[in-house]
């Protein structure tokens, strides 16, 4: 019997491609770079599943551009708002994500970003890099503290959560706002507080929200506005949560202390961003999930999220459980 034909958008780790290979008739993008949208569509024709990465636009065209036989799209991510849901749920496409296996590898960055900004390590390393350690000094390179300070978590999923329980080993005091909290968890000590409060009572404020119309560009100019002249802020969510336009007034007045970017916008950052100027921000590419046991994971939870899709099964991790309905 002939195997689903499957196009696989980009290289991913062997946990999950062998078990993609094993059952599937793979095409596979071989580049380093997405496939651009026309080759998408070229590539998708008359698949019956797509495994596809956060870097590629999934919305109805595409899906009617690889035709009805269509039965899964398994996005290697947790995050999923490349994928036009609605389209995929009108076309009784199911949608499958990779929740929890990057839980602890994307809170572990996220404080490391809040430690790398606070205490100045790039610019630390670069000051060594660039010749300019002669001695020791006094009030050289001074930062903030972490024990003791509070840190203000947006949104309070799985990965807010992870960071809150890291910063109790700091003796950080937890604030955090979520909107869409069904029940606090009482395992954990956070306090919930209204968005506005957690603006101007925060040191540290970490993002751990989708990307959705209501938290596109949340953190803007108002909201910079708001926060503590000593405030650091981490996002390791999706780039356009924080408006880079704002965000390069606010630190380049020093009206926050700094800024940790994992994911900007757009992705990657233009070389001619102002941002890139700046000290006092730390930004790299994406990377937060980027440990070979989290990347693994994602691997294996996507391949199995196709397959079960491809053998007319729910999905293990479905975004759209409308489609079984
Ligand atoms: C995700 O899975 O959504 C992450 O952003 C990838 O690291």
């Amino acid at each position: 019997m002939s195997k689903p034909k499957v196009f696989v958008t980009r290289a991913i780790p062997e946990k999950g491609f062998e078990v993609v290979r094993d059952f599937c008739d793979v095409d596979l993008w071989p580049e380093e770079l997405p496939p651009s949208r026309d080759e998408l569509i070229r590539h998708v024709r008359g698949v019956d599943g797509l495994l596809c990465l956060l870097t590629e636009k999934i919305d109805g065209e595409v899906m009617d551009e690889a035709g009805s036989q269509l039965k899964v799209i398994s996005n290697h991510a947790v995050g999923f708002d490349n994928i036009d849901v609605p389209a995929a749920t009108a076309r009784k496409i199911p949608v499958g994500n990779t929740p929890g296996v990057l839980t602890d590898a994307t809170a572990d960055f996220a404080f490391a970003l809040m430690m790398a900004v606070a205490r100045r390590i790039p610019e630390a390393a670069r000051y060594v890099h660039d010749g300019k350690w002669k001695t020791w000094g006094p009030m050289l390179l001074l930062g903030v503290d972490l024990k003791g300070a509070t840190l203000g978590l947006v949104g309070f999923g799985r990965i807010g959560k992870a960071v809150a329980r890291r910063a109790a080993g700091f003796e950080m005091r937890v604030i955090y706002y979520d909107p869409n909290e069904k029940q606090p968890d009482p395992s954990i000590k956070a306090t919930p507080v209204d968005f506005e409060t957690l603006l101007e009572e925060a040191d540290f404020i970490s993002l751990h929200t989708p990307l959705t119309p209501d938290t596109r560009h949340l953190i803007d100019s108002q909201a910079l506005s708001k926060m503590k002249p000593n405030a650091v802020l981490v996002n390791t969510s999706r780039g356009p949560v924080v408006d880079p336009e704002a965000l390069y007034e606010a630190l380049k007045e020093k009206r926050i202390f700094g800024a940790g970017l994992d994911v900007t916008e757009p992705e990657p950052i233009a070389m001619n961003s102002p941002l890139l100027t700046l000290d006092n921000v730390l930004i790299v590419p994406h990377v937060a999930s980027a440990s070979t046991t989290s990347r693994g994971m994602m691997s294996w939870m996507a391949a199995q999220n196709l397959v079960a899709g491809l053998k007319g099964e729910r999905l293990p991790n479905c975004v759209n459980q409308q489609v079984y309905k």
